[in-house]
């Protein structure tokens, strides 16, 4: 089953650099531009999901959930712009357009509507599991190609593991116990979290 926000294969994108940065050689620079789109892709879905959940919350815990959201909405639209405007600067064209998500993301539409806090909560997990192993082998491969995107993504992956936690301070009791350990779906973890 494929989970959240992976690192996608490029086959409808054919990239083509005229120029890239100074120093950069230029095959190398069309790897990272396309591990660049391929996280632009991750950013833009992240935060219009967010914004789902955002809206689609109900229960108790309604205004503490649905006001935590927004701030990363906002952190992850400002990843989306940096990582859009980095492809620019090393010679790309960077695609931001809803119907080009859809075709060359690698992870499935996030699967739940209205529900409770504590299920979206657990599904988020799942979500931001699949984001962060992403972004960290992307952080793996671009060691070796560019230290300064490397050092972009590093930065972003920070922010989403801070985030993480926030979603996952809510599905954890006192002795350190995730009630969403071991599902392996947004659906399985729902069920685990409500
Ligand atoms: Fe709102």
């Amino acid at each position: 089953m494929r989970v959240g926000f992976g690192v996608g294969t490029f086959q409808n994108m054919a990239i083509n650099l005229k120029y890239t940065t100074p120093g950069l050689d230029e095959k190398d620079a069309v790897r990272v531009v396309e591990l660049l789109q391929d996280r632009l892709y991750a950013a833009n879905d992240l935060h219009l999901t967010l914004k789902h959940v955002h809206w689609n919350v109900v229960g108790p815990h309604f205004i503490a959930v649905h006001e935590m959201l927004d701030p990363q909405v906002e952190e992850v639209r400002g990843f989306a712009d940096d990582l859009a405007e980095r492809i620019a600067t090393l010679g790309g064209s960077p695609v931001g357009t809803p119907a080009a998500i859809v075709e060359n993301r690698s992870w499935d539409e996030y699967s739940i509507g209205r529900a409770t806090t504590q299920e979206h909560l657990g599904a988020l997990d799942v979500v931001y599991q699949g984001v962060i192993t992403s972004y960290r082998a992307a952080i793996e491969e671009l060691g070796e190609l560019d230290p300064v995107t490397e050092d972009m993504f590093i930065g972003q992956t920070d922010k989403l593991e801070l985030f993480h936690w926030f979603i996952r301070a809510h599905l954890e009791d006192k002795s350190g116990e995730l009630s969403t350990s071991g599902a392996d779906s947004e659906k399985a973890a729902a069920e685990a979290a409500g």
